[in-house]
């Protein structure tokens, strides 16, 4: 499970621009699905037929990061962000643009650290010293992301990025590898611009009709210094999701999830985020509307270059998943 975590962090995409993780992730699950295919937008579908209800899991393939606006006299990149940056936990951090080209994310406040916040300006500097050598490698409407990384930390915990969310594809890849035969009809579906308001969900969930859709990713923890007040933390198991800003989840849906929990052993924990929004939003409320929720991955510092995971909460998401899935629904 590592190794395949690993290879679906090394590659960045950021929102709009998710053919090439698009294409890491189709060679993982060709082997196990009865058809794989894309949309119009780009979001990714494996399909594993049954006869029942259908079913659909998603994850995204994006990420957040930035896009150039403008290059400055001094060869300095100017950018701006794409979904959720938050520039103080981002400043100081290595970014790779699409073409290979790397440098580093400082805010225009200096690196004093007062002036750290959003809404101020950014800049990648590649260590060019005029716009004139900038312009040889970078152009207005370029993408960067931070640098992936990949740490093992104590035990099974891991920091890097991104995690959120090539840990929730990496999961739907586990289960759709994990599942035989079943009697719903299930389509694990990896999404594109999630980061930016759950744009690929929509058209997806459109495609799939659901019965029932479940997304898969990252959620915030309680247990990390100036954390909103939540209960979820680090190492407490899957987390069955009761609501976000963009869903109440189907309290029927949630309590199936918890009893499976607790009838096959499965180590979870319930999560009210208090901000935020998942994939789960935009499948409810589209087509002709879908029993919905979410099952997420402890995440600390979600959005940071230090994401951190652990490992026995990833394993529990699967266990608990591959039950959900296999049971007629
Ligand atoms: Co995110
Ligand atoms: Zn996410």
């Amino acid at each position: 499970m590592t190794e395949l975590i690993k290879k679906l962090m090394k590659t960045g995409s950021v929102s709009g621009r998710e053919a090439r993780i698009s294409e890491v992730i189709r060679k993982e699950i060709e082997p196990y699905a009865d058809e794989v295919y894309t949309d119009n937008l780009g979001n990714l579908y494996a399909h594993k037929k049954g006869n029942g209800k259908k079913l659909m899991l998603a994850a995204h393939m994006d990420e957040i990061g930035f896009f150039v606006t403008n290059i400055k006299e001094s060869g300095l990149v100017e950018v701006a962000p794409v979904g959720g940056i938050n520039y103080v936990s981002a400043a100081y951090s290595y970014v790779v643009f699409e073409n290979g080209v790397r440098g580093v994310i400082v805010p225009e406040g200096g690196v004093s650290g007062n002036d750290l916040k959003n809404g101020e300006k950014y800049y990648i500097d590649i260590g060019a010293s005029s716009r004139k050598q900038t312009e040889k490698k970078i152009s207005i409407g370029d993408f960067a992301v931070c640098e992936s990384s990949f740490t093992r930390l104590y035990g099974r915990r891991y920091a890097g990025r991104p995690f959120d969310d090539r840990i929730g594809c990496a999961v739907l890849v586990k289960c759709l590898e994990n599942l035989k035969a079943c009697e719903n009809d299930v389509y694990f579906v990896f999404t594109v611009q999630e980061e930016v308001g759950c744009r690929g969900s929509l058209p997806a969930s459109f495609n799939v009709r659901p019965d029932v859709a479940i997304a898969v990713d990252v959620t915030a923890t309680g247990d990390v210094p100036g954390a909103k007040s939540m209960a979820v933390k680090l190492g407490g198991g899957a987390a069955i999701k009761i609501r976000d800003n963009s869903v109440i989840c189907d309290f029927e849906l949630v309590e199936e999830l918890k009893s499976l929990a607790k009838e096959k052993n499965i180590k979870h924990q319930l999560e009210y985020l208090p901000f935020g929004g998942t994939d789960t939003g935009s499948m409810q409320r589209s087509a002709r509307g879908a029993v919905a929720g979410a099952v997420s991955i402890p995440t600390r510092y979600v959005h940071s270059a230090v994401e951190m995971i652990d490992m026995a909460d990833v394993d529990a998401c699967v266990k608990l998943l591959g039950e959900y899935i296999k049971k007629p629904i």
